[in-house]
Formats: C-alpha cells, sequence, structure tokens
C-alpha cells in the first residue's frame, strides 16, 4: 500500500526516520521546558492538536505517548507540579487507539490526561485555549501542531495559539510541499493564508535551499509578530529536509531550551554526521569484514533491538563493541538506525542502549 493510502485508510500507520528525528526533537525540548516550567509554575499544559493513534504499527509511541512517557521518566519528576495533557484528534477509530494506548500507561496524580472527542482543530482551538489556560491566560499552554497538511494549520490559526503571554507553539512546517508546488497555478491562495502574508513569495526564487528559504520566511512572519522563533530541518542522512519544526514563543527564554536540543540532534539528522562517518570509516581497513556487521546491522530493518542482542551478533560475526559503534554511526548518518533509548547519553551508542533499524526504502526521499 503506498504511503498515502495508508495515512488515509489506516487507523494507525508504520513510522518512518522522520517521524523518529521529530520525535527526538519533541522528546529532547520536552526534557528541557518540563524541567524548567514544571518547578516554575503550579500547573501547565500541552495541547497535542493532531495527535494521532499514539502508535505506530511497527511499535513506535506516537507523540501523545512520547509527551507521557517524557513526563513520566524525567529524572526531575518528584519535584514537578501537574501537567495537563489534552490531545485533540479528528478520527474516531484513532481516539479510540489513542484511549487504549494511555490505558497501558501507570496512571500519575501530576499527569492529567483528557483525550478529547473526536474534532476539526480549527473548530475547537478557542474551547481547548480555555481547557488548556485553566481560567489563568498565564498558565504556560506549549501547543503541539502537527497536521498531515497546509490548509488544517493556517497562520491565523497559530496566531491564536500564542493569545496568552506564556504560550508556545512547536509547529510542523511543510517545506517540501512548498517547495514543490509553490509555482503550481493557484497555489497562493493556499500559501497566503499559511504564511499569514505574501512574504513566502521571496523564498521562491532561491535556486538552492528553498526548503530552508521557506522557513526562514515563515519565521520571519513570527518575528514581525515580535515572538521569538527558532526552527529545524527534518531530515535524514544527506537529504533535503521533508519538513521544518517551527518554535515560536513570547519569551527569549523559550529559545533556552530550543539551542541545545537542535546541535544535539546534529548526529541523528545526518546535519553533522558526514564528517564523523568519514572519520569512523577510516578505522576500518577491510572494508569486507566491516560489511558482514554492516549486512548484519540492515537486516535488523523493522525491528528494534537491545544492545546486548547487537553486541552478542557483533561478537559472532569476530567483532568487537568499537566495531559495532562505528557501523551504527554509519548506518545512523544515513537514517537507517536510531537509538530510542535511553533519549539523553554521553555516548552515541551506551550500553543498555536500544537501536530501531529501517531500511533504505523507508528513508527514501519520495518527494523529490
Ligand atoms: C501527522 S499525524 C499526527 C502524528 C502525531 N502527532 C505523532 O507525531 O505521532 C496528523 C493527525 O491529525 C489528524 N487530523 C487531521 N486533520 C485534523 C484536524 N483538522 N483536526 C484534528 N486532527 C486532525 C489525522 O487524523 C492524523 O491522525
Amino acid at each position: 500500500m503506498r504511503r498515502v493510502d495508508e495515512l488515509r485508510e489506516q487507523t494507525v500507520w508504520k513510522s518512518d526516520p522522520h517521524t523518529q528525528v521529530k520525535h527526538l526533537v519533541y522528546r529532547h525540548y520536552l526534557q528541557c521546558w518540563m524541567g524548567k516550567i514544571l518547578q516554575t509554575f503550579p500547573e501547565a499544559t500541552i495541547v497535542d492538536a493532531f495527535a494521532g493513534p499514539g502508535v505506530y504499527t511497527d511499535g513506535p509511541p506516537g507523540s501523545p505517548i512520547v509527551v507521557a512517557k517524557t513526563f513520566l521518566e524525567h529524572t526531575a519528576y518528584r519535584r514537578f507540579n501537574k501537567l495537563n495533557l489534552v490531545c485533540l484528534e479528528e478520527r474516531t477509530d484513532r481516539v479510540e487507539e489513542l484511549r487504549r494506548q494511555f490505558a497501558k500507561l501507570s496512571p500519575s496524580p501530576q499527569l492529567n490526561i483528557s483525550v478529547q472527542a473526536p474534532g476539526v482543530f480549527a473548530e475547537q482551538q478557542p474551547r481547548l485555549s480555555t481547557l488548556a489556560h485553566r481560567g489563568r491566560a498565564e498558565t504556560p499552554v506549549l501547543w503541539l501542531i502537527d497536521p498531515f497538511d497546509l490548509k488544517s494549520a493556517p497562520f491565523s490559526l497559530i496566531r491564536r495559539c500564542l493569545a496568552g503571554p506564556r504560550d508556545e507553539v512547536l509547529f510542523t512546517l511543510f517545506t517540501n510541499e512548498l517547495h514543490r508546488f509553490c509555482q503550481r497555478e493557484n497555489f497562493d491562495k493556499t500559501m497566503t493564508p499559511y504564511f499569514g502574508g505574501t512574504h513566502w513569495q521571496s523564498a521562491v526564487p532561491e535556486r538552492r535551499g528553498r526548503r530552508e528559504a521557506f522557513a526562514t520566511a515563515y519565521q520571519q512572519g513570527l518575528k514581525d509578530q515580535e515572538l521569538f522563533t527558532g526552527g529545524f530541518g527534518i531530515k535524514v542522512s544527506n537529504q533535503s529536509a521533508r519538513y521544518h519544526l517551527v518554535l515560536a514563543t513570547h519569551s527569549e527564554a523559550g529559545l533556552k531550551c530550543w539551542a541545545p536540543v537542535t546541535w544535539k540532534l546534529d548526529h541523528y539528522s545526518g546535519q553533522g554526521a558526514s564528517a564523523e562517518t568519514a572519520g569512523a570509516l577510516s578505522l576500518f581497513d577491510e572494508a569486507s569484514v566491516v560489511d558482514r556487521l554492516d549486512v548484519a546491522l540492515r537486516a535488523y530493518a523493522g525491528t528494534a533491538q537491545r544492545w546486548e542482542t547487537l553486541s552478542s551478533q557483533a561478537a559472532r560475526l569476530n567483532h568487537m563493541d568499537k566495531h559495532l559503534r562505528q557501523v551504527l554511526d554509519k548506518l545512523a548518518a544515513q537514517g537507517l538506525a536510531f537509538r530510542v533509548d535511553p533519549v539523553r547519553a554521553r555516548t552515541a551508542w551506551p550500553e543498555g542502549c536500544t537501536v530501531r533499524f529501517y531500511a533504505p526504502e523507508d528513508v527514501a526521499d519520495e518527494a523529490s
């Protein structure tokens, strides 16, 4: 089944490396946001406005579960005040699946989860805003806005999510679609509401880096509204960004959590990985020996493996753990291996970690 049909027809669909990178951005950002906000304010809210079913067919959790687990597994959890997690999803089948996924988590008195009845975000936003602020405009609210298309989240809607003084938005900006379709006839009727103005036109003449130019134009629109903003291209290996995550916040302090996220994720996104990879490869004098481990690890595509399994596999092929780490580095640079656990670690592949593997077809840039 084509991916676009899978997304439309199935309740739950398969994850891809881009989703993993997006969730890593969420997890790193939330680690920092929660650490600061939930020890400062008596309560705060995260609204996952395009929540999805909470799980992917191949096992990884969806964004609402990622948020809940980041909270429950945070090192400062015991010192946290209350977090409200409000989820909206338009499809009934996905709402039901999401409720099933939440039911598997241990309840916590500090985490108030509310899965809303199926609804369309643009219609529900005013009600969700009231719910999220709990009667106080200054309650911090982080809105996760992750739709499938451009039309579901025009700039006017994003602006409404930023009405409160401590509202923040983490938004999926479809830079690849913008790049591909910007010169199509009548597409300006979609672009202008999406950007909240015609400033997107400045990116169109860009020959190289047009996706980035659209992200910059969008962020300029936020800056023009006196907002602070950060952006991060979601790509794997050395491919072009498929989409950008854009943070919009009222406070410069909000950006203090953002910059470290982008640096930490360089490795996973492949942006900074090419030099490392080149260095890693030079360690291997006998390419064929390395290839055996490379082939063995690639055969794990579609599964998650614990370090112990990988290490014993490497040993059976007469490799040491340091070789395993180098091959994992190489696969990660191509978007084929992701450390999914733990989120934070001093090294890329610590003992005890869990690694999820993908096939090259999962990485293929179907768009360009
Ligand atoms: C990109 S997926 C969300 C993935 C999820 N955030 C994650 O990272 O695991 C978008 C979801 O939004 C839902 N959706 C689409 N349009 C919507 C709308 N206008 N309001 C609310 N949900 C919508 C879709 O059914 C789909 O499940």
